[in-house]
């Protein structure tokens, strides 16, 4: 059993890690690579990849000549097809918002509704959802540069845990990233990952 709980910018060490680590180094990597692609794959109701397209945005208002936006995708999976329409929509009540949304972000990012929250078509277009399970051969999806499976695998059995970090592995491009939750490890489930510190949060390079 697993839940759906996820929040905006979930962790502040892992937010920090993003804003001053993942994508300014993404940022970065879009100048030379054809594509950036990002996978969030447990993305629940969508605060997950949302947030992430807003501190790329934030990243790219940010550097001098900054490169396309169009240079970056985000695949955002869940198994829940529920949570994938709500995130689909884009569309959130004022209780989701104020779970972490940050005010300068709410301000940019979002169109008010009446009682929603509408996610600007700007952070929408970046973010392409689709109904996944974890459990599923991961081929179709192709090689990412950053995967998100946060809060997901704790629920899962160890031969589950080392079916999918495996799986992860062979999905990431040499330089990729994988990012977990702030509780777990894929130690003893696989060698293929070290352990990489930015700022105080823990992220994985493939070996
Ligand atoms: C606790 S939420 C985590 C959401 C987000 N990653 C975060 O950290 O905020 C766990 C999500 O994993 C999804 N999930 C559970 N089993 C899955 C599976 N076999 N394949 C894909 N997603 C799954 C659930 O539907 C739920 O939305």
């Amino acid at each position: 059993m697993t839940t759906n709980e996820t929040l905006w910018f979930r962790d502040d060490s892992f937010a920090s890690a993003m804003g001053d680590h993942v994508i300014p180094a993404l940022v970065k990597k879009a100048r030379t690579a054809p594509q950036v692609r990002i996978w969030s794959a447990a993305c629940s109701t969508g605060q997950e990849p949302y947030s992430i397209a807003m501190l790329i945005l934030e990243e790219l208002r940010k550097v001098e000549t900054p490169p396309p936006v169009s240079k970056f995708s985000i695949l955002a999976t869940d198994l829940s097809p529920s949570a994938i329409v709500l995130a689909s929509s884009g569309r959130y009540s004022q209780l989701a918002i104020s779970r972490g949304m940050r005010p300068e972000f709410l301000e940019r990012y979002f169109k008010k509704n009446g009682m929603v929250y509408e996610v600007a078509p700007e952070i929408r277009t970046l973010v392409k959802f689709q109904q996944f399970n974890l459990m599923s051969p991961f081929k179709e999806h192709g090689i990412f540069d950053f995967v998100l499976c946060r809060n997901v695998l704790i629920y899962f059995s160890d031969e589950l845990k080392r079916q999918i970090y495996s799986k992860i592995h062979d999905g990431l491009q040499k330089d990729g990233l994988l990012a977990i939750g702030a509780s777990e490890s894929p130690r003893g489930y696989t060698n293929g990952f070290q352990q990489v510190m930015m700022g105080s949060a823990a992220l994985y390079r493939p070996i």
